[in-house]
């Protein structure tokens, strides 16, 4: 994976050259890659070539290390510390890193649109499609208009539920649907695939806010604390960190068993789903 998306992401040297190092700086050297993790184990499952998922993984990180570099900036929450690094906007300015964020969306499209990926062209089309809702306003940058909205209140649970669906949970489930749909599958097990994927999506948020709360800083490799020191709505604030860590397992459990039947097949999904809710980092 390090090694497609250093093919995919434009030279350092190509003009303009610090757009294309900020760029490279934002995406490569650090992260879970969950997300293509997720592309690929969802390929697995739908029968299909790592050539084709290796692009459909790569879209799906550039919208993720797009949304982080925006999310990290001044008028979002104000982080100097990511993937154990200076923020983008720290290490170039605001300027670059708002570019940076432009750039790798529409990176991620051109990937998208660029190889093929499905089996005809209203297949890959669907793809374009589903990658566009999961970033948008009725997805992550949805979700992230909620967050922002929300700093000093006190959300009810489906209000908070709502935020973390979108704002995370919407490009989680994009990378399990689009590594599906470079393969094939029936409406039935897509469907299982599906609710598999808000599981885990939902998870991974209620986890990112126990983490924030309870890990340190170096662990984290973004500063520790912040969700409380900056007065968001969180899992661990409504609910406090057993009742968070409760939901989480919860939701694991409901992810398995959303596997039930594919076989062998699932294996890395289920592994990830583990991953996502006992991970400390
Ligand atoms: C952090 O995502 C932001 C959220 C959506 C919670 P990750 O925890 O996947 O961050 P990286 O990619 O590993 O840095
Ligand atoms: C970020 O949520 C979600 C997106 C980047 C879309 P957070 O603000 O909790 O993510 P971290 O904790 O900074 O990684
Ligand atoms: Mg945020
Ligand atoms: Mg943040
Ligand atoms: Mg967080």
């Amino acid at each position: 994976m390090e090694q497609v998306l250093a093919r995919t992401l434009p030279a350092a040297e190509i003009v303009p050259q610090r757009l294309h190092a900020a760029m490279r700086y934002a995406v490569l050297g650090g992260g879970k890659r969950v997300r293509p993790l997720l592309v690929f184990a969802a390929g697995e499952v739908a029968g299909t070539h790592a050539d084709r998922l290796e692009i459909a993984a790569a879209a799906v990180e550039m919208i993720h290390a797009y949304s982080l570099v925006h999310d990290d900036l001044p008028c979002m929450d104000d982080d100097v510390l990511r993937r154990g690094k200076p923020t983008v906007h720290v290490e170039f300015d605001e300027a670059t890193a708002l570019l940076v964020g432009d750039s790798l969306q529409s990176l991620a499209f051109q990937l998208l649109a660029q190889y093929p990926l499905a089996h005809d062209a209203h297949k890959q089309l669907e793809m374009v499609t589903l990658l566009a809702v999961a970033a948008g306003s009725r997805g992550m940058a949805g979700g992230q208009a909620i967050d922002l909205a929300s700093v000093g209140k006190t959300l009810s649970l489906p209000e908070l539920e709502l935020m973390h669906i979108h704002k995370t949970g919407a490009l989680i489930r994009a990378a399990v649907m689009l590594g599906a749909l470079c393969g094939e599958l029936s409406a039935a097990k897509m469907a299982k695939l599906d609710h598999f994927a808000k599981c885990i999506g939902l998870a991974f948020q209620v986890v990112d806010d126990v983490l924030d709360a309870e890990a340190s800083t170096a662990t984290l490799g973004k500063t520790a604390g912040k969700d409380a020191q900056q007065n968001k709505p969180t899992y661990v604030s409504l609910l406090g960190v057993a009742q968070a860590k409760a939901l989480a397992e919860r939701l694991r459990q409901d992810a398995q068993d959303a596997l039930d039947g594919f076989g062998a097949k699932a294996q890395r999904l289920r592994a990830l789903a583990d991953f996502i809710v006992l991970r400390s980092f």
